[in-house]
């Protein structure tokens, strides 16, 4: 049966789903919605039936759809997602989820009441390389981890600015925050250092902070921190470190290096996570069974919380506690 798909924003990241999409099986796109109409037009010639449109309920009125994906910028989440669940359509959805926290757990209960499938793009889940780092963590202790996303400033317009992404602890980081918690567990605390010192004088319009490091502490008495910077001139490490009673694992996207007291093993990443994110959610549609989904909209509402938190701590200069604040 072929499966009718509809995107919400056309973008760069709707382009790596879309080139994905092209090879999957009986995955057909036949909708495509921007606010801006030549990129959803653009997009919607390389399908064979596609339409192109500028608003979400005009589209998702006027086609049948099975299955949609939500790739809009970090401030334009809340109406389509509304729209989407209103409708009862399963739903991709990248990440951040919001630049704020309400929205999220406003939509959050939507989905539950209406049992929809959901999956959030946090794609390091299905590096192989991450399963690695999960089986060989089950033996052994963990005892602190440290994040990277160290590199320079995406040059699309809503990213500098803090009501446009969030920053870039919600916006990028969010991936290796979310890989913390698949990994080492549930955050408890955090508290922000963070300054601008060098975009917001280099890039008109810069407000959000261009250096950072959250400190956190898991609910099982692990210590982490998670670095980032968008000043350098050249991409650094990005990934996540974890130190262990029987030595230490290295993630990234490249691969998992395992350092132990007589051995340095290396695995490199095969596989494409954008690809095996969308076939597991294509798969789930299809046959109604989410068990593959590895990040869906309620465990990704608690990845989200954390980002938000460290914002906070950056804007009051105190350190957030994760429950308190779930109670406000
Ligand atoms: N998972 C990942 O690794 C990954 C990688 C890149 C981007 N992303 C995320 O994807 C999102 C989009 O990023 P991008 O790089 O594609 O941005 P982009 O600026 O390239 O594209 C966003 C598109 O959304 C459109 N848009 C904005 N508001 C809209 C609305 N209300 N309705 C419909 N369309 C709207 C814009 O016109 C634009 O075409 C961001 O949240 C980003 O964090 C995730």
């Amino acid at each position: 049966m072929t499966m009718k798909i509809g995107f919400i924003g056309t973008g760069g990241i709707a382009k790596a789903h879309l080139n994905n999409l092209a090879t999957i099986e009986g995955a057909e796109v036949t909708a495509f919605c921007d606010i801006d109409l030549t990129r959803a037009e653009k997009e919607a010639q390389q399908w064979t039936e596609a339409k192109a449109y500028t608003d979400v309920d005009e589209m998702l009125d006027d086609t049948t759809l099975d299955a949609v994906y939500i790739c809009v910028p970090p401030m334009a989440h809340g109406a389509p997602e509304n729209a989407v669940i209103e409708r009862g359509i399963p739903f991709l959805v990248e990440k951040p989820l919001a630049i704020d926290k309400r929205k999220p757990n406003e939509i959050v209960k939507k989905i539950e009441s209406k049992k929809l499938i959901t999956s959030v793009g946090y794609h390091w889940r299905y590096l192989e390389g991450v399963q690695r780092a999960s089986s060989l963590l089950s033996d052994r202790k963990s005892g602190m981890a440290l994040g990277y996303w160290m590199g320079g400033m995406p040059m699309v317009p809503w990213w500098r600015k803090k009501d446009g992404s969030g920053g870039q602890f919600i916006e990028q980081t969010t991936h290796i925050v979310d890989l913390l918690r698949y990994l080492c567990g549930e955050v408890d605390e955090v508290y922000t250092a963070c300054s601008q010192r060098v975009m917001h004088e280099k890039v008109e319009g810069t407000t959000v902070y261009d250096v950072g490091t959250v400190t956190m502490k898991l609910n099982n008495g692990m210590v982490a921190t998670i670095s980032n910077t968008c000043l350098s001139p050249v991409g650094h490490k990005v990934g996540l470190d974890i130190y262990t009673d029987l030595g230490v694992l290295e993630i990234s996207s490249a691969g998992l290096k395992e350092i132990g007291p007589n051995l340095i093993s290396e695995y490199k990443e095969l596989k494409n996570p954008y690809f095996v994110e969308d076939e597991v959610f294509i798969n789930a549609v299809r046959t109604g069974d989410p068990t593959n989904i590895l990040s869906d909209y309620k465990d990704s509402v608690k990845t989200h919380e954390i980002t938000i938190a460290a914002n906070e701590s950056a804007e009051t200069g105190k350190s957030v506690s994760l429950k308190e604040m779930s109670r406000l």
